[in-house]
């Protein structure tokens, strides 16, 4: 037998990314490849890329430059581009970078270990096809032992709301659900690893409406009996649409006590007249109801966004209409960006706010969001919470958790990774807290 293939996978961009990948290096595990961390010893090297804002997609291309020298070291090393940017671009990469040898979209790489075949016969292929087989129902099973607790599980992809400024509905494709029991399966396989917290996965994750045996669920419903999995005590999804935010995954909330306290609501902007540009269809006002609605119903709920800053059109009024919506939400978390033109989207038509506004305001708004979170962490300190501890900390004794709101937590305990413990939390650290064990 010759020597195991070694494949390295660097991920960029969003969490479902991150499962994609895991799915690639198993599908090409099954044809004889184990994964490496270094890339230097690679047989293949796949980056899986993002195309959300222009510097993320520019860093596959100096990443690429930088597997330059490797190649010419090592002329059998395959390169491989996979995810948003292979799906955007396609061919053109082939073109712009004659080193790389595969380029396949994020619904097509259950063809990978077909295409690794032709690359190492010495052919070039593109596979940017949306196509009529679902790719789930040609990877294969989930192998090996996981030996993280916590795991993510898409249960559906893609996006049919084309806001202004997004790729996503370009480089997933439109909304697809993946059926009840596919997801019943997989996750029972994870749980049965050792898993015991699953992130449900999907762009618009709660616009779920996957097929089970008597109809479409809902993802709530599909929530409520995932929680039924003897062994899984967590769950948590992302990343939901305001517009989908529906009344019983609202109750939910309020009743399922394995459904975690943290919901990441993306909202973009607080101003209306911005919020009708971007095409988000609703309004500052019915976000903020709709925060009360989920806030009645789980009042510890932790909240997180997302916010785009120097959207074209975007004026000081505008940007003060978000803060004023930052303030009156008070997230525990979130993620902020500057604009960023990308090509084929309505947005990338318009003149855009100049560098230095889009700058300033970025800053302000990071300042405030940098205030909620340290206070919200803070806040936590006397408070008890459940900890799943996911790994060894620096210091012997120490174990590191989250929180059931996603904080990390050091607490010192001999308890093994994979445990979820009460913790009272007793101190805040910049981006940590550290607590002692009430009960295992
Ligand atoms: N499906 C999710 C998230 C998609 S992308 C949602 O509906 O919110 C993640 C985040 O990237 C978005 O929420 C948005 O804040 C940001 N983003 C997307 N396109 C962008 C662009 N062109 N420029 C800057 N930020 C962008
Ligand atoms: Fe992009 Fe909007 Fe779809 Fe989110 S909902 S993925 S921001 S188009
Ligand atoms: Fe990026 Fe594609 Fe995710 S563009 S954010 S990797 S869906």
């Amino acid at each position: 037998m010759s020597e195991p293939k070694k494949l390295f996978i660097k991920t960029y961009g969003c969490q479902m990314n991150v499962y994609d990948s895991e799915r690639m290096a198993e599908a090409l595990g099954a044809e004889g490849y184990v994964t490496t961390e270094v890339a230097e010893e690679a047989d293949m090297v796949l980056l899986n890329t993002c195309h959300i804002r222009e510097k993320a997609a520019e860093k596959v291309y100096s990443d690429l430059g930088r597997l330059r020298p490797l190649k010419q070291a090592k002329p059998d090393l395959k390169i491989g581009i996979a995810g948003c940017v292979a799906q955007a671009e396609g061919e053109e990469i082939l073109k712009r970078m004659p080193l790389v040898d595969l380029v396949v979209g994020p619904q097509s790489y259950h063809r990978l270990p077909a295409m690794a075949k032709a690359a190492e016969a010495g052919q070039k292929t593109v596979d940017t096809d949306f196509p009529e087989e679902d790719k789930f129902d040609h990877l294969p099973d989930r192998p090996k032992a996981s030996v993280r607790p916590t795991a993510f599980l898409t249960v559906q992809e893609g996006c049919d709301k084309f806001c202004a400024f997004c790729v996503v509905p370009y480089t997933r494709g439109a909304e697809v659900s993946r059926p009840v029991e596919r997801i019943l399966t997989e996750a029972r396989g994870l749980v049965e690893k050792g898993v015991r917290e699953l992130t449900l996965l999907g762009q618009n994750v709660n616009a779920y409406h996957g097929q089970g045996a008597d109809g479409d669920w809902t993802l709530a419903r599909l929530v409520r009996e995932l929680a039924r999995v003897d062994g899984l005590e967590r769950i948590r999804y992302t990343t939901s649409h305001p517009n989908d935010m529906g009344d019983d995954l609202i109750a939910a909330h309020g009743e399922e006590p394995k459904l975690m306290p943290y919901l990441h609501l993306p909202v973009q902007s607080g101003s209306d007249r911005i919020l009708k540009a971007m095409a988000r269809k609703h309004t500052a006002e019915q976000y903020l109801r709709l925060i009360e609605k989920i806030r009645a119903a789980r009042p510890d709920m932790m909240m997180s966004g997302d916010f785009i800053v120097g959207f074209p059109g975007e004026t000081d009024a505008d940007f003060d209409a978000t803060m004023d919506l930052i303030r009156a939400v008070n997230y525990g978390m979130a993620y902020s960006f500057k604009y960023s033109a990308r090509p084929g989207t309505p947005a990338a038509e318009k003149a855009p706010v100049p560098a230095d506004v889009a700058d300033a305001r970025l800053q302000t708004l990071q300042a405030l969001i940098t205030q909620q979170q340290r206070a919200a962490q803070e806040g936590m300190v006397g408070r008890e919470v459940s900890v799943l501890f996911e790994k060894p900390g620096r210091l012997k004794g120490q174990m590191v958790g989250k929180s059931d709101y996603l904080h990390a937590v050091h607490v010192e305990t001999g308890l093994p990774v994979g445990a979820i413990a009460r913790v009272r939390i007793v101190s805040s650290a910049p981006n940590s807290l550290a607590g002692e064990i009430v009960a295992a």
